[in-house]
Formats: structure tokens, C-alpha cells, sequence
């Protein structure tokens, strides 16, 4: 039976910290409310006009590849998970691709857009592919750029605050030894909320989903409602969010999903030795430890220096975690992931 292990593992994040001080110069905000909500410090912002996901995606990917033993040009197969990609289309995997040097065709390249549990949905995909035999290494990666898209007015401080920069990235290889790799993963969706947390222009919707009227959409020509004059006056090309609704379907599919994977392989919370969280909101995590009784170490957070980092929040926190040594041989590794969709997921490997 082929399971698919995580070969190799490694993280980026840009130089430039940013305080909560830093941002209440430019908006209307205070450390103690940003404390207090989501239990974030400080976050990293990349380098205007030098990097991008792409490059920093490339950073995470190179020392994913040297842990796993092998260079670029031998990946079969890119996933690439970002909400904030360098283009509209193509997507950050060929970029990756381009940006690692890897000149051979063979390989395939995708792009997941499953916002903040991105990283879970394009490790089930990527497990599958292993699985079937398809591919023998595959790298996974999460990367995220925000700060060039944030609204940094007191108008956008709810979501402003919350986001940050950086990169995750993993090579999967298969594995014959028996337990160990990806045990399973689950994944889950309802659009019913698809606009709750969004980022919706540009965009083709024309005003189907929210009614014309609310964009002020020329009459006139197609081309002008991609990419509408009243975008720049409406400010909707940023992010939108119904903060307390995703709070509060989070703290429920958290756990549910966790109890999901655990169940699917007959275990129970306490079988687990390290929960990684999606890092949300340091509050969201805390709820779902207590819901599962877990002790303070065996949940990893890190939103506290880096943010909300979406798609490369899992990626970069698994890495600091192994890193640190708190990942071990034969640890069982819960990953969870609750977003924009919504979407949501969970993994269980056995390290
Ligand atoms: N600084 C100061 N005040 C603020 C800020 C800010 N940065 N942002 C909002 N406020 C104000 C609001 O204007 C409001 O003021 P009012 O009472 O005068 O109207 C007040 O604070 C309370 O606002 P709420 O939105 O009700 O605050 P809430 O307690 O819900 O906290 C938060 C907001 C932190 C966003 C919370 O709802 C949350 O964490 N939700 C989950 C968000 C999340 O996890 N998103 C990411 C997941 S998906 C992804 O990663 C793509």
C-alpha cells in the first residue's frame, strides 16, 4: 500500500516586520484591540516590486527540495495554493515552475484557490496523485502576498489588520512503511456564504450574484464591467468580511472536521501530538483546543508574529514546529483548515 509521506519541509517570510504600532499610524486601530480579537503582534509584508507568491513560494520550495534530497528539476508535479497570485492567469504553479529553473516538460502545474484552507485541499490532491502512482515528487506549496491588496484606511481595518506575507512550501514522495505518511484527509465546501468573505471585482459576475446595481455597472460595453469605473469609487477590488460569521462557523467545522479524520482512522484528540491549526485568529484556535481538550503542547500557533498568512499558514507553521523539534518519527500531525467559501478541511499524518 502507498501512502504519501512529507519529504521535505521549509518556509519563508519576508524581512519587513510590521507592529500593530505601525499600523495605527495609518489607520484607526490600537495594539490592545488587535491583541485582544485576534492575539496577532506583528506580521511580515514582502518587498514592493520584488517579491511576489511566486518568489517567495520559490524561497520555502528550495529548502523543502535540499530536506527532501533532490533538486527542483526532479519535481513531477506542482500545487500551488495562493488567494493573492502574482497574475489573473496563468497561475503561480508555471511561474513557480519558471521561477526554480526546471526546464524539463514532463511536469504538470496547478493552482488551487481554496483561499485559507488551500494548503489542505492541494495536499489531498497531491496525496491522491502519489497514491495512484502517477507521481513520485510533488511539490506543495502555500504562498501568500496580501499586503499589496489590503485596504490600509481606518475603512479597512477589520480585514487590514488581520493578514500577512509569506510561504510555505512541501515535497511529498511516496512511502511503503507501514502507519506512516497521510493517514487521510477530509474536504468540505458550501457556497451558500460565498460572498462573506470575498475579494468579488474584478470578476465576471456582471452583478448576477448581488444585483447590477450595487457596482454601478456601465451600460455600455462588456469589456467595461470586468473592470468598471465605479471599482476605484466603490473600493470593491478589497477583500470583504462578515467577521463575526466566519468566527462562529469556524469554531464549529474546526472541530468537526478534526473529529472527522480522527474518527476515519478509529482515534480519539488525545491520539494526537501536535494539532497545526489554519492560523485565522489566535481566539479561533484557542476555542477549538479547548472544544477537543487539548493541552497548550500540543497545538502550534504562530499568527502572533506573522499574521494570517491564508494558504502558507499551515506550511510555515508546520515547518517553525519541526523546526523546533515538536514534530518527531511517529508523531500524529493534525492539520485543520476553516475559510472563504466556505471551505474547510483536515489531515492526519503520521511523521
Ligand atoms: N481596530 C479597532 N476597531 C476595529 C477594528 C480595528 N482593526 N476593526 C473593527 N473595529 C471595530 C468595528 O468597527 C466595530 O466598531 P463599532 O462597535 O463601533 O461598530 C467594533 O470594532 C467591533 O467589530 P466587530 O467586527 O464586531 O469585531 P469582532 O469582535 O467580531 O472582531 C474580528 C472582528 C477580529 C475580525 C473577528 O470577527 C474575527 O476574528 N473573525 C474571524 C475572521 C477570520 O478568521 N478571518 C480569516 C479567516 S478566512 C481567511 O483567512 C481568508
Amino acid at each position: 500500500m502507498i501512502n504519501s509521506k512529507i519529504a521535505g519541509i521549509g518556509f519563508y517570510v519576508p524581512e519587513q516586520v510590521v507592529t500593530n504600532q505601525d499600523l495605527m499610524k495609518v489607520m484607526d486601530t490600537t495594539d490592545e484591540w488587535i491583541q485582544e480579537r485576534s492575539g496577532i503582534k506583528e506580521r511580515r509584508y514582502g518587498k514592493k516590486h520584488e517579491e511576489t507568491p511566486t518568489t517567495m513560494g520559490a524561497n520555502a520550495a528550495r529548502i523543502a527540495c535540499e530536506r527532501a534530497g533532490i533538486k527542483p528539476e526532479e519535481i513531477d508535479f506542482i500545487v500551488f495554493a495562493t488567494l493573492s497570485p502574482d497574475y489573473y492567469f496563468p497561475g503561480c504553479g508555471v511561474l513557480l515552475q519558471r521561477e526554480l529553473g526546471i526546464s524539463h516538460k514532463e511536469m504538470g502545474a496547478i493552482d488551487i484557490r481554496n483561499q485559507c484552507s488551500g494548503f489542505i485541499y492541494s495536499l489531498s490532491v497531491a496525496d491522491q496523485f502519489i497514491k495512484s502512482g502517477m507521481y513520485k515528487n510533488i511539490l506543495v506549496v502555500g504562498s501568500e502576498m496580501h499586503s499589496m491588496g489590503l485596504d490600509f484606511t481606518t475603512r479597512g481595518r477589520n480585514v487590514a489588520v488581520l493578514f500577512g506575507d509569506g510561504a510555505g512550501a512541501v515535497v511529498l514522495q511516496p512511502t511503503t512503511e507501514e502507519g506512516k505518511g497521510i493517514l487521510t484527509t477530509h474536504l468540505h465546501s458550501d457556497g451558500t456564504y460565498a460572498e462573506e468573505l470575498a475579494l468579488i471585482s474584478p470578476g465576471s459576475h456582471g452583478g448576477y450574484h448581488l444585483g447590477k446595481e450595487k457596482f454601478g455597472f456601465p451600460e455600455a460595453l462588456y469589456g467595461e464591467i470586468f473592470v468598471y469605473e465605479n471599482l476605484i469609487e466603490n473600493k470593491t477590488y478589497y477583500p470583504n468580511m462578515n467577521g463575526q460569521l466566519v468566527f462562529k462557523t469556524a469554531v464549529t467545522k474546526f472541530p468537526e472536521v478534526i473529529m472527522e479524520a480522527l474518527n476515519k482512522v478509529g482515534m480519539k484528540p488525545t491520539d494526537i501530538d501536535l494539532l497545526v491549526p489554519h492560523q485565522a485568529n489566535l481566539r479561533i484556535a484557542q476555542f477549538v483546543q479547548k472544544t477537543l481538550g487539548l493541552p497548550d503542547d500540543k497545538v502550534y500557533n504562530n499568527i502572533m508574529k506573522y499574521g494570517n498568512t491564508t494558504a502558507a499558514s499551515i506550511p510555515i507553521a508546520l515547518c517553525e514546529a519541526w523546526e523546533a523539534g515538536k514534530v518527531k518519527d511517529g508523531d500524529l500531525v493534525c492539520l485543520a483548515a476553516f475559510g472563504s467559501g466556505f471551505t474547510w478541511g483536515s489531515a492526519l499524518i503520521r511523521w
